[in-house]
């Protein structure tokens, strides 16, 4: 009904606002402004040499946002794996291995089997879920919850920017407890994580996405292209996208076009490039360049203070630039928005997407 969209058009909308809100929640649960009250909050996952973060859909994709954060920043093994494939491939452990399931719901059926595997193995388990007292956090050696709330839109947004919320939390204290940031340089990205709420309700207030949106909607494949966390963020806007609005869409690691993809840009093909990895932007723009000389349409999502010359897209939305530990979180907004305006540009269903059910419960 009207009164529980609490005046939005559609929940999607609704839960994306919600977001300022859930994230500082989320966070603030668990460090306010001293890196020791993280250390004490969070699982000491100090022990552990190799992490396989197990997961399906978008929570899989926060993973990969953590994999990139974790082994560059607190130099610890990570691999992202899909749980329907993970439960049946018999999984190479080490004595310091720690499998994290990271799921909204707590009850995806593949997830939780991947979960019980490690488990029968004497695998030690963490397990980042919103809903409290699911069977993935029951079972679970370790857990931490997501304060998103209920999320009713089939498609999700704001669990899933909790999830990367609580995953930079944990890769923040990773590299902390590793020895790869002093106590004074955790303390001056916990201040920017008090800055995050207010960041994500101008992403939110502030941009015109509809416009971008015009240059994807009558348009039946686009690509998402980008390296490192960005090439992370690229996958979730991509499946979005798709959710949502039924338009075919690839995400790229933006140096791997060449190598086949570009074959697929002509006149008019929208690509989403998402620059925010200072150290790789500059090797993106070439990417960029190239698509533009075969006649994409760009529409760039980029860190404010990254420069690039007008010729290189065609629209440009600007996100905040925090500590890269963080970045991630401010980057999730702006894809979500856009894929919930191409939706509606096409007039689709948009809170409950035909084939799609919001938890899997079944294999
Ligand atoms: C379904 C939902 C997705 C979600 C995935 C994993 O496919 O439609 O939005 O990402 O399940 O769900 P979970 O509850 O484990 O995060």
């Amino acid at each position: 009904s009207a009164i529980a969209k609490d005046g939005y058009e559609h929940f999607m909308l609704k839960e994306i606002h919600e977001e300022p809100r859930v994230v500082r929640e989320t966070m603030f649960s668990y460090v306010q402004d001293d890196i020791d009250q993280l250390v004490a909050s969070l699982p000491d996952l100090s022990k552990y040499q190799q992490i396989h973060i197990v997961s399906c859909g978008s929570a899989m994709y926060a993973g990969m946002i953590a994999k990139s954060l974790i082994e560059s920043a607190a130099r610890v093994r990570v691999d992202v794996e899909i749980a329907s494939e993970y439960r049946y491939k018999d999984p190479i452990y080490d004595v310091n291995t720690l499998v994290l399931v990271v799921s909204q719901s707590g009850e995806t059926a593949d997830s939780l089997a991947a979960l019980l595997l490690a488990k029968q193995q004497g695998v030690d388990t963490m397990a980042i879920v919103n809903v409290v007292g699911s069977s993935i956090a029951r079972e679970a050696k370790y857990v931490a919850y997501t304060h998103a709330g209920v999320e009713i839109a089939v498609a999700t947004t704001k669990a899933y920017c909790t999830q990367v919320a609580l995953l930079s939390l944990v890769a923040l204290n990773l590299t902390y407890v590793h020895g790869k940031v002093s106590k004074a340089q955790a303390n001056e990205i916990i201040k920017e994580i008090q800055q995050l709420p207010d960041m994500l309700q101008h992403m939110i207030d502030d941009v015109q996405y509809v416009k971008a949106a015009k240059i994807i909607s009558r348009h039946n494949n686009v690509f998402f292209i980008g390296r490192g966390l960005d090439y992370a963020l690229c996958m979730e806007g991509s499946l979005k996208l798709k959710e949502i609005s039924y338009i075919h869409s690839e995400a790229y690691a933006a140096g791997e076009l060449k190598h086949g993809t570009i074959s697929l840009i002509e006149k008019g093909t929208p690509v989403v490039a998402i620059c925010t990895e200072e150290r790789l932007y500059e090797k993106t723009i070439s990417n960029i360049k190239e698509v533009k000389a075969r006649g994409a349409n760009v529409i760039l999502v980029v860190r404010e203070d990254l420069q690039v010359a007008q010729d290189y897209y065609d629209y440009k939305i600007s996100i905040p630039k925090v500590n890269r530990l963080i970045q991630g979180i401010v980057g999730v907004v702006p894809l979500q928005l856009l894929s919930y305006q191409v939706a509606n540009l096409r007039g689709c269903e948009i809170d409950q997407p035909r084939n799609l059910a919001k938890s899997v419960t079944v294999e």
